[in-house]
């Protein structure tokens, strides 16, 4: 029992790479399974802020393999980009990052078709990073995509001429602009740098660790309701963002999945369009971004805030057999004297206390509970006894309702400012 996944409960950004970098350390493998640049992970430690978006969150770490696996979409651009940056920061990318020859590319006309499908739907957009990433999963689940491997391939440019050229003829066809000489180069330049990376069949290194008894990682993106099969279809991912989708995405056996830590904010947010019951459209909606610095790490747009959902985290901790639970960000909440749980819905007139099949076209109303706020801040905290009296019992209350023991707790954005409650 090697592989333990770690991933978001919510819409995304409940600070996965942050608590990813922290547990990183009792960890030999660190792995993303899933979606591509679309993800914005924010790590931070001694003063430096950083943004990761292929690359898993273990990267910072000493002796620690970091790999990107088969369910991964990569967008070389991106990726040089990150590597640059890393780089300049002295991290050995040589030693310590793997790239699977089965995750897709996605190339410049992925990207435009993604704006092109996002502004045909106008009021209906699902909000996308535009980061090509749907585009991308639609040719890979179609059997048309490009993989890394491919890249080594004698052939390579002529079978990246056919897809691109296919793509203009539906940019075309939607009257989309489509300036490739501008994108191009970029990309090419991206892709000579991936030729230099370790670029491996993953599934195999993963299953030696495993067979050695090795620790692994599994690092999710994105969050649980943005799922494509049980998030709030079709306001989702194109990917499978939950505990199965380290399976595929990194070709692990069902059975190896030891420990799911199942991530979420003390309250609740999303970034681009759909339903979120819980949602706050007032003063106080406005209040916890400006608090929460809401706003997302990869497209800077600000995220929509609300209350904790509970029936929505009951939903995926079900989905993802979570065995413990991380909060983040309960110290944004300092300050308010009230804070409040969705506790259940209103829908169809019937009062219910789970997420119902169709949250997009019928109203969803949240009942909120009220709960006692806390004044002091929690930044400064660095053991559980010092936690305010009214956070032990909203920490009480959440475990009460979920089930599941809180594991960690996180009073900040820095590396230090985490609260282990249980060691694993
Ligand atoms: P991810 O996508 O799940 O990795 O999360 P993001 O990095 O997109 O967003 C989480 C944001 O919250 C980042 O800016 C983090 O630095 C920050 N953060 C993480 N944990 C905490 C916390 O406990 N308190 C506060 N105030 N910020 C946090
Ligand atoms: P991390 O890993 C928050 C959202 C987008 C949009 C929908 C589809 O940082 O938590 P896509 O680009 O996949 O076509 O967008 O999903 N979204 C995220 N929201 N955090 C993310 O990643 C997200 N990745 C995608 O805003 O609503
Ligand atoms: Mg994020």
């Amino acid at each position: 029992m090697a592989v333990d996944v770690l991933l978001g409960l919510q819409w995304g950004d409940e600070g996965k790479g942050k608590i990813v970098d922290v547990l990183t350390p009792e960890y030999d493998v660190v792995a993303r399974f899933q979606g591509g640049p679309n993800a914005g992970h924010t790590l931070e430690f001694n003063g430096i802020k950083h943004v990761l978006h292929t690359i898993p969150s273990g990267i910072f770490r000493d002796n620690t393999i970091n790999i990107v696996g088969n369910g991964v979409v990569i967008d070389p651009v991106t990726l040089k980009k990150e590597i640059d940056a890393l780089v300049k920061m002295d991290v050995d990318i040589r030693k310590k990052l793997f790239i699977s020859r089965k995750a897709h590319l996605i190339i410049p006309t992925h990207r435009l078709l993604d704006a092109a499908s996002e502004s045909s739907k106008g009021k209906e957009k699902i909000g996308s990073t535009l980061r090509g990433i749907g585009p991308t999963y639609m040719d890979k689940t179609g059997r048309n995509g490009l993989r890394v491997g491919d890249i080594e391939a004698k052939d390579f440019l002529d079978r990246y001429k056919k897809l691109s050229a296919k793509h203009s003829e539906i940019l075309k066809h939607m009257e989309f602009e489509c300036k490739l000489d501008e994108l191009e180069p970029q990309w090419f330049e991206g892709i000579e740098e991936m030729k230099k990376l370790n670029l491996v069949d993953s599934e195999h290194i993963i299953n030696r660790y495993i067979g050695e008894g090795k620790k692994i990682l599994a690092e999710g993106a994105q969050g649980s309701l943005l799922d494509i099969d049980f998030g709030s279809y079709p306001f989702v991912t194109s990917s499978n963002t939950i505990t199965a989708g380290a399976c595929t995405g990194l070709g692990i056996p069902p059975g190896k999945i030891n420990r799911v830590f199942g991530i979420f904010k003390a309250y609740c947010t999303r970034v681009g369009s759909g339903p979120f019951p819980s949602e706050l459209n007032d003063a106080t909606g406005e209040q916890l971004r400006k608090a929460g610095n809401e706003f997302g790490a990869t497209t800077g747009r600000p995220r929509r805030c609300g209350w904790i959902d509970l029936p929505a985290l009951k939903y995926a901790i079900m989905i993802n057999g979570v065995t413990d639970l991380i909060m983040t960000k309960p110290d944004v909440l300092s300050g308010f004297d009230k804070i409040y749980a969705c506790t259940h819905y209103i829908y169809e007139g019937k009062k219910i206390d789970f997420l119902p099949y169709d949250i997009v076209n019928n109203e969803v109303k949240p009942v909120f509970e009220e709960i006692k706020g806390w004044r002091e801040s929690l930044t400064g905290i660095n053991a559980e006894s010092q936690f305010p009296k009214e956070l032990n019992d909203y920490i009480t209350y959440l475990e009460t309702n979920l089930q599941v023991p809180l594991s960690i707790i996180s009073v900040g954005p820095d590396r230090n400012q985490t609260i282990i409650r249980k060691r694993f």
